[in-house]
């Protein structure tokens, strides 16, 4: 076990799908996956293995934020070789075209945390998401009939924010979209050598200020979970 997963080596699949909650990984493992085999509570961040076809594929929650998404990045490529990770969770649009309910493929995340300036000794890094990865998330979207949007998004650490047109520069630089995980996700994911896709459905829009139905979100993480298996390498 790592510091922060309690599963020994070998549980855990090459290839994890990561929602920000666990229940979603719960909900993942049980509607999307045989011969399930519960390999985290610790934190209560549930993780799953089993098998969708003759894959094998795990999940496992992240929580919200950069933070707590990187340790478990961390110790998944470092104690469990895990080497395709793929974010599958929500973002709010910043420009108006997008609707809720579509999905957004990050190739890039600008982010106002400082880890990588830390990293890069003041200097900017510029994230990017594993190509094959995307393109075959786009493919399968389309393939799908889902509305998709390629293209940068800005990864926060925060959710409330003092100034609320924060956004508008972003927007104004064609940013499409925001949220709080992928910036640490594609930058660690670089560090260790592994592939790293994000798949985001927009749950909420800055510009017009509606949010997603129940329904809406309901809808949104099957069509991910879907997208994400259907390119498991
Ligand atoms: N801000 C940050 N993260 C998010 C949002 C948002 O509006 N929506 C979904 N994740």
């Amino acid at each position: 076990m790592s510091i922060h997963i309690g599963a020994e080596k070998g549980q855990i699949a090459p290839t994890i799908l990561l929602p920000g909650d666990p229940l979603r990984a719960r909900f993942f493992a049980e509607h999307f996956l045989s011969d399930v085999v519960c390999f985290n509570e610790v934190r209560g961040m549930l993780g799953f293995t089993g098998r969708h076809g003759n894959k094998r594929v795990s999940v496992m929650g992240t929580g919200m934020g950069m933070p707590t998404l990187s340790i478990y990045v961390n110790e998944l490529v470092r104690e469990y070789d895990v080497t395709t990770l793929m974010r599958v969770g929500t973002c709010g649009a910043l420009q108006p075209e997008l609707e809720i309910g579509d999905l957004i493929l990050p190739m890039t995340s600008s982010t106002n945390s400082q880890v990588n300036r830390h990293r890069f000794g003041g200097l900017d890094y510029a994230p990017a998401a594993d190509f094959e990865l995307l393109l075959g998330a786009y493919e399968a979207a389309r393939e799908r009939e889902a509305t998709v949007h390629v293209g940068g998004i800005y990864s926060s650490d925060t959710f409330y924010d003092d100034d609320p047109e924060w956004w508008k520069k972003w927007a104004a630089y064609g940013t499409l979209a925001c949220e709080m995980e992928t910036t640490a996700l594609y930058t660690l994911a670089a560090k260790h050598g592994a592939r790293a896709l994000s798949i985001l459905t927009v749950s909420d829009s800055l510009v017009t200020r509606k949010e997603a139905s129940a329904e809406v979100r309901e809808r949104g993480f099957p069509l991910m979970a879907e997208i994400a298996l259907s390119i498991i390498p």
